[in-house]
């Protein structure tokens, strides 16, 4: 693991930990040959996140349409408190961390509580993780803040082993992103870092009117759109290639079967697409979908089982008054 340095528009340059995976991970070109020849064509939705994809999420949040990070932001303002005289954490290491926009409560109520921690968020977007760093050892000069950059999943096996009372985030709905057998492997390898009487805590979507689910993913202003779209331009750089942006049009539908909301490119015509660094070229039909992202809903019980077949077990549930949201509170025995 070697130290990476960067100097942010902070006073303070702060060091991040470049954290290699502990297992294989296919890189953009072998995801894109298995994902992009295999019919239906589909791609992993972690290339969304490069700077531009990142900041388009961030304004996704802010869409009166898209519910889920106002309702946990919501949620974690009224229960933080709660939940770090729970905890009372050394460690709070967050999975996917982006912003940490929402994690700040987490970080009130800690000065609250006279608790000083470790802060780690692990994130693969260099820049937001260096932006979102610097502005909160800024903002909350007690707190220890020690940057994890890389891809999360893979690289838990290569964490730091932090010796104390740890709390793992995983926050945002993301979980969602993952299809239920992925979910439970993901959750059991998060257990797999943990000691007894560490922590869990889920962010996690819920069923709901399928009316509510499909307009927060299809918001009036195109920046969903813009953000589906936005993985052709990561793949023009990363691969080489010659998508055109305007001949695809974003779909997002909530399959009401299946629980969960499907992303979608479709194509507007038939059309060549060179992959410069596959050496070769495919030809998407008209109307063909290129499937981007799935995004899981839950029940409620749901959650707690998914948590519990991972050796977890819950502590405290939170949820709104419209259930739209979950955030779930597990230990580690
Ligand atoms: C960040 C993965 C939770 O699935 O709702 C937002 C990403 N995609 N709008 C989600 C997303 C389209 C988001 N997650």
């Amino acid at each position: 693991m070697d130290t990476i340095t960067d100097l942010g528009r902070y006073s303070r340059a702060i060091q991040c930990l470049a954290i290699a995976p502990a297992r294989y991970v296919p890189d953009l070109v072998e995801d894109a040959r298995a994902g992009l020849l295999e019919r239906p064509r589909s791609l992993p939705p972690k290339y969304f996140y490069d700077a531009r994809g990142a900041d388009l999420f961030n304004r996704i949040c802010e869409t009166p349409e898209y519910y889920p990070t106002r309702t946990e932001d919501a949620l974690l303002q009224e229960h933080s408190d709660d939940i770090i005289a729970m905890t009372r954490p050394g460690y709070l290491i967050e999975l996917g961390s982006g912003s940490s926009k929402k994690t700040a409560n987490l970080f009130d109520a800690c000065e609250k509580q006279d608790l000083s921690c470790v802060y780690a968020p692990f994130d693969i977007c260099k820049p937001v993780l260096i932006e979102a760093a610097d502005k909160l050892q800024d903002t909350y000069k007690w707190l220890d803040v020690r940057p994890l950059l890389g891809d999360y999943h893979a690289g838990l096996g290569n964490m730091p082993h932090y010796r104390g009372c740890k709390t793992f985030l995983f926050l945002g709905g993301t979980i969602g992103n993952f299809t239920p057998p992925e979910a439970r492997s993901f959750i059991c390898d998060i257990r797999n870092c943990m000691d007894p009487g560490d922590f869990l805590l889920l962010g996690a979507d819920r069923i709901k009117d399928p009316a509510v689910l499909n307009a927060a993913y299809n918001d009036a202003q195109g920046i969903t759109a813009l953000f589906n779209l936005n993985v052709l331009r990561v793949l023009n750089r990363e691969l080489d290639a010659d998508f055109s942006t305007d001949s695809f049009v974003h779909s997002a539908v909530y399959n009401n079967e299946l629980n969960r909301i499907e992303m979608y490119l479709i194509s507007r015509c038939s059309q060549e697409i060179t992959l410069g660094k596959l050496g070769m070229s495919i030809r998407v039909e008209s109307g063909e979908k290129i499937l981007t992202e799935l995004s899981y809903k839950f029940y409620f019980d749901e959650l707690e089982t998914l948590l519990e077949e991972c050796g977890l077990k819950v502590v405290r549930h939170f949820e709104p008054d419209n259930r739209y949201f979950s955030l779930v509170l597990a230990q580690r025995e």
